[in-house]
């Protein structure tokens, strides 16, 4: 199609603009504006976007936003500011089309869009009212009111609030009254103050959205940000691994990655309509051809789609950039930021061919939750939604002149069993990420090579009190053929057969206050989903028909985010620290807004 690739640099998103470092937490005033992007090649017109930045320093604002760079120990308190308003202080609508038939954040209220039948209840209209927003920081172990629950969300502070409309999602209260407990603030229009202690291994984490049935479509315009969290006992020293720029990591404005030696990969999958504007597919005949209908007879939502799959692939912001990497070591952190699409990615030789051997190995070094407990090298690295990745690359024996490529062969659908074969995306468009010109080395490599890392051990979680089996599932249209409806989590009985349940439903995991659960995914659908936990980082105990088989060696560290495939039992298992209430939810956008999400509570004395 019309997009050239491989014609940007690939920005290294600078760190996010500090505001105050008090002597107990750094502090950040961090919103979320509306601004236009080059997110195309320039021979193309700028895209509007979402996107975060310091409140204070109106040149910082990009998508993906800046980074913030944590220290571990030292607690970082951010006032998350609401701030989709018009220069006269008025709302700004959805950048995208909101389904309204799905159960979401409505601030005009009507909690729930369907009745017990699963029919909608009434005839709704286009949404052109405030978007609501609330931010997640994912991987972090963090109190129940910094964690951005789905339902702790708060419109912008406009002047033109419709009548009726609610400021706030029902949790918002409730948790902001807590914070005020123990800091004495108190939470303000538009904004909401929280608190990460960082109390946790060093890793890559990500903020985002996560306002109740709309973050498929929040995110997918653009408010998402790199947290990472660096040093305390399960980090390297600084020089061991190939670094950032020494003294470029401030400043307000987008950097280019010269001088970086650690590179952030923010994956992302977009499509563009021919004025620059992101596309999302605003009905569900774009989907699979069936016409949606806002007829109050049928149980199938009009506009959500069962998953998306965009047709061009967005780095750090930029569509196809390109990357000039010196004959030495890098270290990249990998994040797969696309709503439905599982990436499996691999350095080639060529942009289109898929030789069986990569060109340059990955050495994969860390996982969701940190460091691996030792480098496993791989020819293809797979990524889910939400995951991150840790791995470092060497080029030093690449000759100056070579060019590379960042290739997918993740399918552009769903995958289905592992082993089972799937079409690898589209070699000419989605099958393509990023392309890499190797130079001369202008320094030497003081890193150590990835095969003799020797990496921070950490001690495995105890025996568990309690297994727990929980189901994935899948719900159909009463009409024949009409498709999928819903998609969601729920328990297994006694008889081993699935019991979905909605979001609202009560409440049936109760793990004990510091204890230690196996929880069992049995996945009813036929696709594969990524599960994520908040709160907790957790190991993989099994896969397989029944469970039983061993984690490879690349998912031996910890995870809070695992892909569970059709027909299979995935075990994990956590230790749970904090008390309250908390999400686990499919990582598959479209999927987390429509159902596919449960809230658990974490109880002094479990059940
Ligand atoms: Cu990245 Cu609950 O999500
Ligand atoms: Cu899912």
């Amino acid at each position: 199609r019309g997009i050239p690739k491989y014609v940007t640099p690939l920005p290294v998103p600078r760190t996010m603009p500090r505001d105050l470092g008090g002597p107990d937490a750094d502090e950040y005033a961090v919103a979320v504006r509306q601004f236009r992007q080059q997110v195309l090649p320039r021979s193309l017109p700028p895209t509007t976007v979402w996107g975060f930045g310091s409140a204070a320093h109106p040149g910082s604002f990009r998508y993906p936003g800046p980074t913030i760079e944590a220290r571990a120990g030292r607690p970082v308190r951010v006032t998350w500011l609401n701030q989709l308003l018009d220069r006269r202080g008025r709302h700004l609508p959805h950048l995208l089309p909101v389904d309204p038939t799905l159960h979401w954040a409505n601030p005009a209220g009507g909690d729930e869009g369907r009745d017990h039948a699963g029919h909608f209840r009434r005839t709704p209209g286009p949404y052109l009212g405030p978007v609501p927003i609330v931010v997640h920081l994912h991987g972090g172990h963090n109190r129940q009111e910094s964690d951005g629950h789905p339902e702790a969300w708060y419109l912008p502070s406009c002047r033109d609030l419709p009548s009726g409309y609610a400021r706030y999602g029902s949790s918002y209260r409730e948790f902001g009254d807590r914070y005020a407990d123990y800091r004495g603030t108190r939470w303000s229009p538009g904004a909401a103050t929280v608190e990460y202690a960082n109390d946790q291994r060093a890793t890559a984490l990500w903020y985002h959205d996560h306002a109740l049935g709309l973050t498929r479509l929040t995110m997918y315009a653009g408010p998402i940000g790199l947290y990472l969290l660096r040093g305390g006992d399960a980090d390297l020293p600084p020089g061991v691994l190939p670094g950032p720029a020494t003294g470029a990591a401030t400043g307000p404005a987008d950097g280019s990655a010269r001088g970086h030696h650690e590179i952030p990969l923010v994956i992302q999958d977009r499509s563009f309509t021919a004025d620059g504007s992101l596309h999302y597919p605003a009905s569900r005949a774009e989907f699979d051809g069936r016409p949606g209908r806002y007829a109050p007879e049928t149980d199938v939502p009009p506009m959500w789609h069962p998953a998306v799959f965009a047709d061009t692939i967005v780095v750090n912001g930029r569509t196809w950039p390109v990357l000039e990497v010196e004959r030495r070591r890098y270290r990249f952190r990998l994040l797969n930021g696309c709503n439905s699409r599982f990436l499996l990615l691999s350095v080639a030789a060529h942009p289109t061919a898929r030789p069986a051997r990569p060109a340059v190995p990955f050495w994969q070094i860390g996982s969701d939750g940190g460091l691996l407990p030792a480098p496993v090298r791989l020819g293809k690295l797979p990524l889910g939604g939400g995951s991150r990745v840790d791995a470092v690359v060497d080029f030093s024996d690449v000759p100056a002149g070579t060019e590379l490529y960042l290739v997918n062969e993740g399918p552009d659908g769903l995958p289905g069993r592992p082993g089972e074969d799937f079409e690898p995306a589209d070699p000419d468009t989605t099958g393509q990420v990023l392309k890499l010109v190797v130079t001369e080395a202008t320094g030497p490599d003081r890193s150590v090579p990835p095969d003799q890392l020797d990496l921070p051990s950490s001690r495995p979680l105890g025996p568990a009190e309690r297994v727990r089996r929980l189901s994935l599932n899948e719900t159909m249209s009463a009409s024949p053929g009409a498709g999928p409806v819903a998609a969601l989590l729920g328990t297994v009985d006694r008889d081993g057969r699935a019991v979905p349940l909605r979001w609202n439903a009560p409440v049936t995991e109760t793990p004990r206050l510091h204890g230690t659960e196996v929880w069992e995914f049995h996945n009813f659908t036929p696709a594969a989903h990524p599960i994520h936990l908040h709160q907790v980082q957790f190991e993989l105990v099994g896969r397989g028909p029944t469970g039983q088989q061993p984690p490879g060696p690349a998912e031996r560290g910890w995870l809070d985010t695992v892909a569970v495939f059709p027909g299979e039992v995935t075990r994990i298992k956590a230790r749970f620290d904090l008390p309250g209430r908390f999400a686990w939810h499919c990582h598959l956008l479209e999927h987390e807004d429509n159902e596919m999400m449960r809230p658990y509570d974490v109880v002094p004395s479990g059940g």
